[in-house]
């Protein structure tokens, strides 16, 4: 076990979300990281859901320790937009998970990321953020100063060469709140962002599944129940064999950033033009004067991704 020190500082912003409960289970099979909070935000199925499926996820971990918190239920200026068709109605489809009885934290989560991070020393605290950025702008709304105190925020949302996923050019976690995401870019916070481009990369198969299946403990077989659900989406959207694994790339950044390559370039996020709202648009070829914001991961070592995701989720 690393010592404190080591250890690195996170707090989860998630929307649970079969991709979300997989990087939190890589999180809590990894001793390096030290799970501050796990903070929930409406996204993929509303907040009432999204927080609940951090608390299963979390007891299905044997951590009901971890304190979950409940956040923004909406995003700042735009309707929520929610993805029922793609993780099912409960958001968690595959497996059958019992209802938590940890509990769920009273502090608002936007009240938790900011308070923990002003509390704790300067370049302390790394966020993750698996879902629109909704929570993390509304911490830098109620105290700015976070900004320059965070280590590193590591997103999982965007795409440039690979387009959209929800609209032909917006990612999904943007397209919920492009105004949150604008602001969380323009925030100066150290940022690194693994995109479409990055984790329709990391596709799940039958062999990637089957090898976390034999694990054969109940955190394997939920795993693999929550990946064959989640897959058959983007199966037969794209016609692939297994879908994106989108959110754990995050958290294996910060495990081995080795299985990653980017640039680091200017990102801003459309918020004006309904026909390309949310868009990422990426400054790939530096053509503008616009100033580098964020590390843009294009590439992953897909076979390292998930012989680290399958070794971390066998301790569990
Ligand atoms: O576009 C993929 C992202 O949207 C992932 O974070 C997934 O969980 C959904 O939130
Ligand atoms: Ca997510």
């Amino acid at each position: 076990m690393p010592s404190d020190a080591a250890r690195r500082s996170i707090i989860i912003d998630t929307d649970p979300g079969q991709d979300d409960a997989v990087a939190i289970l890589l999180a809590l099979g990894s001793p390096e990281l030290d799970v501050l909070g796990i903070t929930a935000v409406a996204g993929n199925v509303p907040l009432h859901l999204t927080e609940k499926n951090a608390r299963k996820i979390c007891e299905l971990a044997g951590r009901p320790d971890i304190a979950v918190y409940a956040g923004a239920d909406r995003p700042m200026e735009r309707d929520l937009v929610t993805a029922e068709h793609v993780h099912g109605k409960t958001g968690l489809d595959g497996p059958d998970l019992p209802e938590p009885a940890m509990k769920l934290q009273d502090r608002h989560a936007v009240d938790f990321i900011a308070e923990t991070i002003m509390s704790r020393p300067a370049g302390e605290v790394t966020l993750c953020a698996l879902g629109p950025l909704t929570n993390i702008a509304l911490a830098l709304r109620k105290e700015p100063a976070i900004a320059g105190r965070i280590r590193e925020l590591v997103m999982m949302g965007g795409g440039c060469f690979e387009g959209g996923n929800v609209t032909p050019t917006a990612e999904f976690n943007i397209y919920v709140d492009p105004q949150a995401a604008q602001l969380v870019l323009r925030s100066g916070i150290p940022t690194t962002i693994m995109p479409l481009d990055c984790t329709h990369k990391a596709l799940t198969s039958a062999e990637r599944t089957a090898a976390i299946r034999a694990l054969g403990t109940p955190v394997a077989q939920a795993t693999a129940q929550l990946l064959d659900f989640f897959e058959r989406f983007d199966e037969e959207k794209y016609g692939t064999d297994g879908g994106p694994l989108h959110d754990p790339t995050v958290i294996a950044w910060l495990l081995k950033p080795e299985l990653f390559s980017g640039r680091t370039v200017n990102v801003e996020v459309e918020t004006g033009s309904e026909l390309t709202m949310g868009m990422t648009v990426v400054d790939w070829w530096r053509v503008t004067e616009r100033e580098p914001n964020a590390l843009f991961v294009r590439d992953i070592d897909a076979d390292g991704f998930f012989k680290l995701l399958t070794e971390r989720l066998a301790v569990l």
